[in-house]
């Protein structure tokens, strides 16, 4: 198994394809016939077998957010997933470990993501977060704005990587939500 590390406009159409048909059978039957589901993530890590073929991946996000006024450098967490024959094996969390060295080197703040199953990632160190969301609703059937949500949300979990503590209160997304 090796990892890539990928920026989105470098996937060609025979490893997107791929990357739909793992996406669409682990977020079965929530997406759609895509790579991403409401928007592309800007760079991906992508776990192949010998073969080249695509056994796992993760995308990323990188953005400026606005936690109670102050600018805060997130990188977001979308769509973990690994094939299910692989899983088990140490695949997903090897992905994560890259997603956590990248915010160890880089200028980030903070990793973020929406759990499913918030166990798997308190044991690598993320946890939940309760604050009063605003983002960028996007209609994924239709792929269309459909307006400004403000919502908490059970699922928002953070990993502290700079200086900056989280806070509770106010998190504006300045963008979608992934
Ligand atoms: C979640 C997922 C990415 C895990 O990938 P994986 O390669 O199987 O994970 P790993 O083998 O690295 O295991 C990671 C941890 O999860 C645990 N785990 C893995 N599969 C599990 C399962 N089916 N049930 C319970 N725990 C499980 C492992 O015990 C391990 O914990 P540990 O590191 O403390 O021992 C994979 O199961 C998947 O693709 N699921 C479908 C999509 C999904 O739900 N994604 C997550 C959205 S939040």
């Amino acid at each position: 198994m090796n990892i890539q590390q990928m920026m989105e406009f470098e996937i060609g159409e025979a490893l997107d394809k791929q990357l739909t048909e793992l996406l669409m059978k682990s977020f079965e039957p929530l997406y759609h016939a895509r790579s991403y589901f409401k928007q592309s993530p800007h760079l991906r890590l992508i776990a192949f077998d010998e073969q080249q073929h695509v056994i796992g991946q993760v995308g990323l996000d990188f953005r400026m957010m606005n936690l109670n006024g102050d600018p805060i450098r997130v990188l977001g967490i979308i769509d973990l997933c690994v094939q299910e024959e692989w899983q088990g094996g140490g695949i997903g969390r090897a992905l994560m470990e890259r997603v956590i060295a990248l915010g160890d080197e880089h200028r980030i703040d903070f990793l973020l993501l929406f759990a499913d199953r918030p166990d798997l990632y308190e044991r690598i160190g993320f946890h939940t977060v309760s604050n009063i969301c605003t983002w960028l609703q996007i209609d994924d059937q239709n792929q269309t704005t459909r307006g400004i949500g403000e919502a908490r949300f059970e699922e928002l979990m953070i990993r502290q990587v700079g200086d900056k503590r989280w806070t509770d209160g106010k998190l504006d997304l300045l963008g979608y939500l992934y």
